[in-house]
């Protein structure tokens, strides 16, 4: 222990027990957008009291502060330079990304906790034997997080393909990969010698990174959204392991936080697409992203253009109007003239409300921050199931740059890929008009039916540049 440190040991207790108040209070804040500002506050503040009392607690002495300082200029300005030129719609290939990080952060704490005498010098063998576990599943957990997470990373940003890759018997190949890990870890348990252990950890290390590629590939583009939050999970309990190698309890509590709400998030997501929790797992769903249609969506017909002139005046003599906004309104960064033409109606007397589906964009609650941005009221933002039922009152639904989330085949085509996921029956409204650039599918890569419905108008081009001219023929 180092005496010559700044905080004693129960001061830096008291500082971590603090920090973890902050964070809990942090994820009760970001569950509401208006207290959301509220909670990345207390966030901000929870882990610089962390990395303070870490830095002058008595684990670190002087002669590290500079490594700490040093290893913190080059994070931070990385950081800087990310949050700053990273666009919004490339967010969830950014955060994948960094659960990467926090698994190889785990890996590499684990292999030098191992091969550090001082480490587990003095533990009584008992204690020995459980540091010897906390090693090996830190390092098993934090190289499945980082090889999954770099695949997510590659299919989230388009540079592998979101179709689903299943190995023959890859069950039985997990079955085994998990047998191997096993007989390994009790050879390690047993080795006796530093350079006897290392042997077994390479050979987990490496099944891990193979075991993390092989269960992201095996999981289809349409159920992406509950990898991204999976693995929000995993890079929690890599933390946690992290915590547990290291010995530090704050640490512990954080992975355990970011990994149950994670886990949580997970459940959310798969109620939200109907799916199974662990038959996504076990991969095989999901089509190509932006691949051709799926057998079984067969076109209906032909596609009836509006002009944003017509649109606009739909929107005029409507009564009630819901927006739908996806993926496309993010890439078109149209949120701030949607606020515009939602304002000049609410003041024409037109009832506007949003209707959000949860996994529309490309990460959770992605819509709600745009709009949240835009300064749209928090009143008008509902929730898929708030007002799923209204649409069959409703005289305009107006679908801005969604695809997948307003697709009918969902509920009618048990042969589609995103067969039984909810989706916002737009088409039920009097009038359905989308706004997209092409006939292209979105991130399932599936057909939609919606398109050739009757009642609905297609306005193609750029979401801001056709809003931008609805907006001017609204004032007109
Ligand atoms: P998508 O189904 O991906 O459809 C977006 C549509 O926006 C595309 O069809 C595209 O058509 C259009 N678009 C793109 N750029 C545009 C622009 N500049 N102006 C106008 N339109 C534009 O999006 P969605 O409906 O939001 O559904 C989300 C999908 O992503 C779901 O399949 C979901 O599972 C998946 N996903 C979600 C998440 C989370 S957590 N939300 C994470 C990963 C994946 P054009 O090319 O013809 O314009």
């Amino acid at each position: 222990m180092n005496t010559t440190s700044l905080l004693s040991q129960p001061l830096a207790t008291v500082a971590y027990i603090g920090a973890t108040i902050l964070f809990i209070m942090s994820l009760g804040g970001l569950s509401h957008p208006e207290t959301s500002r509220r909670g990345n506050q207390y966030g901000i503040i929870g882990m610089a009291i962390a990395v303070l009392a870490t830095i002058f607690g008595p684990k670190v002495t002087p002669a590290g502060w500079g490594w700490i300082v040093g290893a913190m200029a080059v994070g931070g300005s990385i950081g800087i330079y990310a949050a700053r030129t990273v666009k919004m719609t490339q967010m969830p290939e950014l955060v994948a990304l960094m659960h990467s990080l926090v698994g190889l952060a785990a890996v590499f704490v684990g292999y030098a906790n191992y091969i550090d005498p001082a480490a587990s010098a003095n533990l009584p063998a008992d204690e020995h034997m459980v540091h010897l576990i906390e090693t090996y599943v830190g390092i098993l957990i934090g190289a499945v997080t980082f090889s999954g997470s770099i695949v997510a990373f590659g299919k989230l940003a388009g540079k592998i393909s979101g179709k689903p890759v299943i190995l023959p018997g890859r069950h039985f190949l997990n079955l085994i990969a998990l047998g191997v890990v096993i007989w390994f870890g009790v050879q390690f348990a047993g080795a006796h010698e530093v350079s006897q252990g290392m042997v077994p950890l390479y050979v987990m290390t490496a099944i891990a990174l193979l075991f993390g590629v092989h269960m992201v590939m095996a999981i289809g583009g349409a159920d992406m959204p509950v990898v991204v939050s999976m693995l929000n999970s995993y890079s929690g309990w890599a933390a946690a392991a992290t915590g547990f190698m290291l010995s530090n309890d704050l640490l512990i509590v954080t992975g355990a936080l970011v990994g149950s709400s994670g886990a949580i998030l997970s459940y959310i997501m798969c109620k939200a697409m109907n799916r199974q929790f662990f038959s996504v797992i076990a991969g095989g769903f999901g089509t190509e992203g932006g691949a051709a249609p799926a057998a079984g969506a067969v076109p209906a017909g032909e596609v009836t253009p509006i002009t944003s002139a017509e649109t606009a005046e739909l929107l005029r003599d409507a009564k009630n109007v819901i927006l739908v906004p996806g993926y496309g309104m993010a890439v078109a960064q149209a949120q701030h003239t949607v606020f515009e033409i939602t304002k000049l109606l609410r003041e024409k007397g037109v009832n506007v409300r949003f209707g959000i589906h949860p996994v529309a964009g490309r990460m959770p609650g992605h819509m709600n921050v745009l709009l949240a941005e835009a300064k749209v009221p928090y009143d008008i933002v509902l929730e898929m199931e708030e007002l799923n039922d209204d649409f069959p009152d409703t005289d305009v639904a107006m679908v801005i740059g969604a695809n997948d989330i307003v697709n009918p085949a969902a509920e009618d085509d048990p042969t589609s890929p995103i067969a039984g996921m909810p989706v916002l029956q737009v088409w039920k409204a009097k009038t359905s008009i989308v706004m997209k650039r092409s006939m292209a599918s979105g991130y399932a890569g599936v057909d939609n039916p919606l398109f050739y419905k009757e009642n609905n108008r297609m306005l193609f081009g750029d979401a801001k540049k056709m809003l931008d001219e609805v907006l001017v023929a609204l004032k007109g």
